[in-house]
């Protein structure tokens, strides 16, 4: 059977309103089993979805924005907002926030409500780990291999393979150079 593109289209939408009541009813549901239905559903409701896992209690405010590659991890009562891009084999901790919105405030007479909100991108790298309560903020960038310490709250675009920590997150080193270090010191 050959559907039109109207029918193709209807069918699309059904099919992700569909999904997104059965991910809001097992939201917080905790087993293995709600994970992997969850899972399925966001592949219909993402933007893109790969072999990832969203456990209980995680909040994607505008999933149609969304990009999460494969072997993503994103642990309970995180929160995503905006626009926002997840490599693959990245692990997010719980209790996190991506803030890829901001409201704007440059008028003072208007309430800020009332002066719109900007979409504020943020994309993650490969082989990223979050740290628990991290909060990451619009418009940056954190680098393939990077590690954001927890309670992080990440302002700026962070360089592949840093260690990061404390508010705002400031580098303490990179992993590639401690490498390098460690093969010189075993030489
Ligand atoms: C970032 C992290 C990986 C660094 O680990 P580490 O290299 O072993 O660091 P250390 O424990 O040796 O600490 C080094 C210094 O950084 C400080 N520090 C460590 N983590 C910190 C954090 N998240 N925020 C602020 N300071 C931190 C330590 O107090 C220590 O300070 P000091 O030199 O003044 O004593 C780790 O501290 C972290 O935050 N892990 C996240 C844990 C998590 O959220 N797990 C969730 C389950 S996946």
């Amino acid at each position: 059977m050959i559907l039109k593109v109207g029918e193709a289209n209807l069918l699309r939408k059904i099919c992700r309103a569909v999904c997104s009541i059965v991910i809001l009813a097992i939201k917080y549901i905790p087993f293995t089993l709600a994970m992997k239905l969850r899972n399925l559903c966001y592949r219909y409701v993402l933007k893109e979805m790969g072999n990832s896992n969203i456990t209980d209690g995680v909040t994607i405010v505008h999933p149609g924005k969304v990009s999460i590659g494969d072997r993503v991890s994103i642990h309970p009562h995180t929160y995503l907002r905006g626009e926002i891009t997840i490599g693959n084999y990245v692990a997010i901790a719980a209790k996190c926030s991506f803030v890829a919105e901001s409201h704007n405030f440059a008028d003072v007479t208007t309430p800020i409500k009332l002066q719109g909100i900007e979409d504020q991108p943020i994309s993650i790298g490969n082989d990223v780990w979050i740290g628990a309560h991290s909060i990451i903020l619009g418009n940056v960038t954190i680098g393939d291999g990077a590690i954001i310490g927890a309670g992080s709250v990440v302002t700026k675009n962070i360089a592949p393979y840093s260690v990061v920590m404390g508010s705002p997150a400031r580098v303490v080193r990179n992993r590639k150079n401690n490498r390098d270090l460690q093969e010189k010191i075993n030489q």
